[in-house]
């Protein structure tokens, strides 16, 4: 979903800077693009960036948790546990709705399998988001490689907005839409 809401910011005249890691997809001319390799080199680049953001959607999978011990070199086999000790990576959403100012707007997204609505919306309250989109990754229509997708957005105010099946930039440009009135 990332792509599509630049593609969509960019047709609403926005500047954008895109924060991204390893990808195939092809980025818009004007585009300021910051290549990330793991989530500690995401949030660093989000920091860097942040004060200066009207809006920032948080639409990237960031991996919850790393391993706890990196090689410098290769290890050889009988070095190596059988258990891989992982420790967490920030929760830079989370740090950035701690960080936000007044007038600012903080998206974030969730793909859930399970009481999807629920776990959004505590998403949206833990984290201090303005909106967060819901979307259900259990659905054979739409998600992850697919041009497709279906969601449903929450507001802080306890807006409930279905957006049905819909090509990802569609649903991308109701989203901006929607957090921009
Ligand atoms: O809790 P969950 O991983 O479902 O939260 C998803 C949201 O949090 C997404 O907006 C994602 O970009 C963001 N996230 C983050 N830092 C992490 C993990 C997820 O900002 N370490």
């Amino acid at each position: 979903m990332g792509f599509a809401v630049v593609d969509a910011a960019l047709e609403r005249g926005w500047k954008v800077d895109l924060i991204s890691g390893p990808v195939t997809l092809e980025v818009k001319h004007g585009v300021r693009q910051t290549f990330v390799e793991t989530a500690d080199e995401m949030f660093a680049a989000c920091l860097d960036i942040f004060t200066s953001c009207d809006f920032i959607l948080m639409a990237a999978a960031v991996c919850d948790h790393k391993p706890a011990l990196v090689a410098k070199r290769k290890l050889k086999k009988g070095e190596i546990s059988s258990f891989l000790e992982l420790e967490q990576t920030p929760d830079i959403l989370a740090e950035l709705g701690r960080r936000k100012a007044s007038g600012q707007k903080l998206v974030g997204f969730a793909a859930e399998t399970n009481d999807c609505l629920v776990n959004g919306e505590r998403k949206l309250l833990e984290k201090n988001l303005d909106w967060i989109v819901v979307n259900d990754v259990s659905l054979p229509e739409g998600g992850f490689a697919s041009d497709l997708n279906k969601v449903t957005l929450l507001g802080r105010n306890g807006e409930v907005v279905p957006i049905d099946i819909a090509p990802k930039l569609e649903v991308a440009r109701i989203l901006l839409e929607r957090i921009d009135s």
